[in-house]
């Protein structure tokens, strides 16, 4: 497969955005609704970088090494069942970039151990996660690897959802530290002006999502594998119908007036896309006009198997074919290290660690 570059890394031509997952599951709606959706619109406008965070995986999963890598694969299928293009935009794997462990060890020592520990996802995963005292070295910094992740694309905005946030501080400081302390940039410089005064990184702005958060079929919870309260983007129709069905939303009859602010109506407003058949649901079941919620839980799962059945389509074109998604990464994968090695070897420069050039070739 010949590598298809939009632009050669340094020309910026289109402005660059990196994003990424950490592979735990197959991808569901609220993946698709709070940003994978997103993204497939910046793909045309943007120089695209998504990265699968399989290091990141290992930080509580390191027994599991073969259920990380069928995961890693299964993202794939899903990112280009649900539309991203890897002739556009690089898909590629966090472990075969090892700029990315340089810059991490680089960058670990500019951040105050304190301030990584109390980074907010941190403490919250800490919690969440029960991970109590006893979590590896690499759990935190795996925080401090993310800084990296970002700053060895240098783009101008990382898409993520609201949890992401704290991890976006971090990284700004990082890259506003290595200006100042390895580049001459002033203390007092605006973040916008540090790449113009001589700084090797752009100190990057979070970009989130209008719609960060889709409720799960539970009617309660946001979306999400391990709470079993969500719709695959690979699931059957027959299943897509059953899930729908089970949405609780505690109405009694189709002539009692519901609440048009329930789970359902979420989905009603996420994925049936006619305004006018929205406005016309919400005024029938906001007044009891005999509108069942069986008969809204049907139209949505109508609507959501009209959108997910060209990806279930594009999804069985790989679905057994891992040599088509090693294909995809081996690509996507040159197409990152082209970046970061440029990256890095500035990095380097900026850090009196020039000594010489290399350059690193996939096999
Ligand atoms: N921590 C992110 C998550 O769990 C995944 C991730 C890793 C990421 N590196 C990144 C997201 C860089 C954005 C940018 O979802």
């Amino acid at each position: 497969m010949t590598p298809a570059t939009p632009s050669s890394s340094s020309s910026q031509a289109r402005p660059r955005i990196l994003t990424g997952d950490t592979p735990t599951g197959t991808l569901h709606l609220g993946h698709w609704v709070g940003s994978v959706k997103r993204r497939v619109e910046l793909q045309s406008t943007h120089e695209c970088y998504f990265l699968i965070a399989n290091m990141h995986a290992f930080t509580t999963r390191a027994e599991q090494a073969g259920d990380i890598r069928r995961d890693s694969m299964e993202i794939v299928r899903d990112y280009l069942a649900m539309g991203i293009d890897p002739t556009q935009s690089a898909i590629f794997l966090q472990s075969e970039v090892p700029a990315i462990a340089e810059l991490t060890f680089l960058f670990a020592m500019l951040l105050p151990f304190n301030r990584v520990m109390r980074n907010p996802t941190l403490k919250d995963e800490i919690k969440i996660k029960a991970l109590g005292e006893t979590y590896s070295f690499g759990f935190p910094l795996y925080a401090v690897g993310q800084t990296a992740d970002i700053l060895a694309f240098r783009p101008v905005g990382v898409p993520v959802g609201e949890d992401q946030v704290p991890h976006l501080e971090m990284t700004r400081e990082v890259a506003r530290r290595f200006n100042q302390i390895f580049c001459g940039v002033s203390e007092h410089a605006e973040d916008a002006d540090h790449v113009r005064l001589g700084g090797t990184f752009p100190v990057p702005r979070a970009d989130v999502g209008a719609v960060g958060r889709l409720v799960g079929t539970d009617g309660v919870n946001k979306m999400s594998k391990s709470l079993n309260n969500a719709i695959f983007i690979a699931d059957s129709p027959k299943e897509v119908q059953k899930k729908m069905g089970k949405i609780f939303t505690g109405r009694q009859s189709p002539t009692e007036p519901g609440d048009i602010n329930n789970a359902l109506f979420q989905y009603v407003d996420a994925f049936i896309t006619d305004p006018a058949r929205v406005a016309e649901l919400k005024d029938r079941y906001a007044r009891g006009d005999n509108l069942g919620d069986g008969h809204v839980k049907q139209e949505v799962a109508e609507a959501l198997n009209k959108m997910l059945e060209p990806m279930r389509e594009r999804r069985r074109l790989y679905e057994g074919n891992d040599a088509a998604i090693i294909d995809i990464l081996r690509d996507g994968c040159q197409r990152a290290n082209r970046v970061a090695e440029e990256t890095l070897a500035m990095a380097k420069d900026a850090a009196k660690l020039g000594y010489f050039s290399r350059r690193l070739t996939l096999d």
